[in-house]
């Protein structure tokens, strides 16, 4: 661990224990990945609600192929593990749920799909990577959700980044925002089941994309501009064109563009 490391506070392990049985949280030293450790974790026979978590995730995985890193104890990196038994076209719900959960977690807003903004100029502070894990008892989702909380503005990784502690001007509990952050997915999960219509009306309140005129980078290369006009049943960000025509958008980097005058 860096001298840096060193200065930041670790997790309360004893506060994170009496979650169980509802989360059962792993704290990991160190990792290269909390997705990969909780999706073996998943295949080895793991149940839901097993959190895996982490000091210091220095290969982390993130949309697209990317990479997440972060230095150590200044942000947090936590895998969720559920074993959702939805119907196939509510899986693809479950992104936007966990992007429900982290804006309401840390009051911040929503750019399709989940990345969470914060702070005037509406900066990324948390990406979320789910991913569908097959194994023997069944298809498991890992809820992959990093939080930039203490990173200073020199080791931001891109200059749209931001973290709690900038945003806040103080000090951030990082045992308290994970376990908030659990209470919030217990209650958003709960309304996935349950009551997905009202979580869609969440996720809409929430959402800083909807609205705005934007352009979407498509994964095949090309781009697709208008106005995003809502988000479909299946999650999917709805954008009509000068033309009228609407067009559902399921994956792709979401630019909010300026409005027109
Ligand atoms: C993004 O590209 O915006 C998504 C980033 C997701 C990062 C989190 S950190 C915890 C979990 N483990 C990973 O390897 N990735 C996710």
């Amino acid at each position: 661990m860096s001298a840096d490391g060193m200065r930041r506070p670790s997790l309360q392990a004893e506060r994170l224990a009496a979650l169980a049985p509802t989360w059962q949280v792993e704290i990991l030293a160190e990792t290269t990945s909390t997705n990969a450790v909780c999706a073996q974790r998943a295949r080895d026979g793991a149940p839901e609600g097993l959190v895996v978590t982490t000091e210091h995730q220095y290969a982390g995985r993130g949309r697209l192929d990317r990479v997440w890193e972060m230095p150590p104890r200044a942000a947090l990196a936590t895998s969720v593990l559920l074993r959702p038994t939805l119907p196939p076209e509510r899986w693809t719900w479950l992104p936007l749920m966990a992007g429900v959960a982290v804006a309401r977690t840390i009051e911040g807003r929503l750019k399709w799909p989940n990345d969470v903004l914060l702070g005037p100029e509406l900066k990324k502070v948390c990406g979320i990577l789910v991913e569908r894990i097959e194994t023997p008892a069944g298809p498991a989702a890992v809820l992959g959700i990093g939080i930039n909380t203490s990173l200073t503005p020199d080791e931001l990784p891109i200059p749209h980044a931001t973290s709690l502690q900038i945003e806040r001007g103080e000090e951030v509990d990082r045992t308290g925002v994970l376990v908030t952050l659990l209470a919030e997915i217990a209650d958003a999960y709960a309304l996935l089941v349950h009551d997905p219509e009202e979580l869609s009306a969440d996720y809409l309140a929430l959402s800083a994309t909807v609205g705005m005129r934007v352009r979407a980078e498509l994964p095949s290369g090309g781009a697709l501009a208008g106005t995003a006009s809502g988000i479909d049943p299946y999650g999917r960000l709805l954008i009509t064109q000068a033309d009228g025509l609407t067009q559902a958008v399921g994956a792709g980097d979401i630019v909010h563009l300026r409005p027109l005058d």
